[in-house]
């Protein structure tokens, strides 16, 4: 479900006239819908009531202050991956012992700030990264509460980039090592070993993948269980798939089905960490096309936009549906052709779209629609470009929840040559 509708040919988030929005704070612009964000987080929640889930969202999808405080109001925790997602952690009010931290770079700095804030638990990711806890843990006079991540060497339907299952991978460890950790775990005498995380991949449609990982970490679990280990803790990952273009992605519902037999024998308190499934579409990137520009090969709708603004076109030749912000009936001031929607940046690989059909003219408004997760948290100031505004809709209001940054902002932190 999201909040993005047409109404009389005019562009809605929620009931609110997407136009305003551009006409208030410009373009581009990343707009929200709190609506579709709460709807997300509550379908999630219901599905797994029967294991009372914590929900940890996955701060990488969208970090903006006001969401991830929006969504700690629901009652989610936040999975987090650096310090920096640990000080937003913090300013948004998410109570420590609902924060998970992944990452297979953590530093010392980083492990010591999360031990201080006595976060729920460490994902980790490697022996040698486990040494390092348990080392600074000891130093410290504390124990550190930890989950191992297990790579299931599992492969999903999704893109290379995105699979982070298979044993090819730099994330987690293999069964033997997780096996072996667990059952030796005098080893790491500050350390205080709850269980198991996995995290497969992103973007992942159908249930199969996370059914055969979860068939594993049952035969782990066991296994471990069988010599005596206790557990307290079953962290599934994020990786849900969400509607881009024509996918067909299990519901909540579908999936908390597809895997409640496993999670039922696992039989451990059970932790999510949704990123996309919550944020994705709850967000839309406003643009303002520019130039229509015609040459003998190609027509080109360079709008304001660019890979800076929203990366995955470029990265992953992802797919995101583009329309116009007003479906007007007038005529068109060109004759119909496909068009590629580029942005300014002096790169080919700068696009959001290929080949699309649309009727627009300059200065006319698109919606580049899937820009809720993994848009503004990846943008950067490439082409000294600055980053844009995001607004979020909340109980019939729209309000700025990240100003545009100035051109101040853009050399904020250099000087000249001393
Ligand atoms: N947990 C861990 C340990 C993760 O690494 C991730 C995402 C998540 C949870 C959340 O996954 P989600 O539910 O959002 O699929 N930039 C890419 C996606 C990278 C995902 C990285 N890890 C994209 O734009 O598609």
């Amino acid at each position: 479900m999201h909040s993005f509708t047409y109404r009389q040919q005019h562009l809605h988030c929620e009931d609110i006239p997407v136009r305003t929005a551009a006409e208030r704070f410009g373009t581009p612009l990343y707009l929200y819908s709190a609506e579709t964000l709460r709807d997300h987080y509550r379908k999630l929640h219901a599905a797994f009531r029967d294991f009372d889930p914590l929900i940890c969202y996955s701060v990488k999808a969208n970090s903006n202050l006001a969401i991830l405080n929006l969504l700690v109001r629901e009652g989610a925790g936040l999975d987090i991956v650096s310090g920096g997602e640990l000080f937003r952690a913090k300013k948004a009010g998410c109570p420590a012992e609902k924060i998970v931290y992944a990452s297979v770079g953590k530093t010392e700095e980083e492990i010591r700030d999360a031990l201080e804030y006595r976060i729920h638990m460490f994902n980790v990711e490697s022996i040698p990264e486990l040494r390092r806890i348990n080392e600074i843990a000891g130093e410290a006079g504390k124990r550190a509460p930890a989950a191992l991540r297990f790579n299931p060497d599992i492969q999903p339907d999704t893109h290379a980039y995105i699979t982070t299952g298979k044993k090819e991978t730099k994330f987690g460890m293999d069964i033997e090592t997780v096996r072996h950790t667990l059952l030796n775990q005098g080893e790491f005498p500050h350390v205080d070993f709850r269980g198991i995380h996995v995290h497969i991949g992103s973007q992942i449609t159908d249930a199969l993948p996370f059914q055969r990982t979860l068939q594993k970490v049952l035969e782990l679990t066991e296994h471990v269980q069988s010599k005596g280990i206790a557990l307290s803790a079953l962290n599934i990952g994020g990786g849900l798939g969400i509607v881009y273009e024509n996918e067909q992605p299990q519901t909540a519902d579908d999936f908390a089905q597809a895997v409640a037999p496993v999670l039922r024998k696992i039989n451990l308190p059970l932790i999510l960490e949704p990123g996309r499934f919550i944020a994705g579409n709850a967000g839309i990137l406003l643009t303002k096309v520019l130039y229509v520009k015609d040459t003998p090969a190609k027509r080109f709708l360079v709008v304001d936009a660019g890979m800076n603004d929203m990366l995955r076109p470029s990265l992953y030749r992802a797919y995101h549906e583009i329309l116009p912000v007003e479906q007007k009936k007038s005529e068109p001031c060109q004759p119909p052709r496909p068009a590629d929607v580029v942005g300014p940046i002096c790169e080919s690989g700068d696009f959001l779209g290929k080949n699309r059909t649309l009727t627009v003219n300059e200065g006319d408004l698109m919606a580049v629609f899937g820009a809720g997760a993994y848009g503004f948290s990846m943008s950067s100031n490439y082409n000294s470009r600055r980053r844009p505004a995001e607004a979020l809709v909340h109980e019939g209001k729209i309000s700025l929840i990240r100003k545009r940054e100035s051109e101040d902002d853009l050399i904020r932190h250099e000087q000249m040559v001393p």
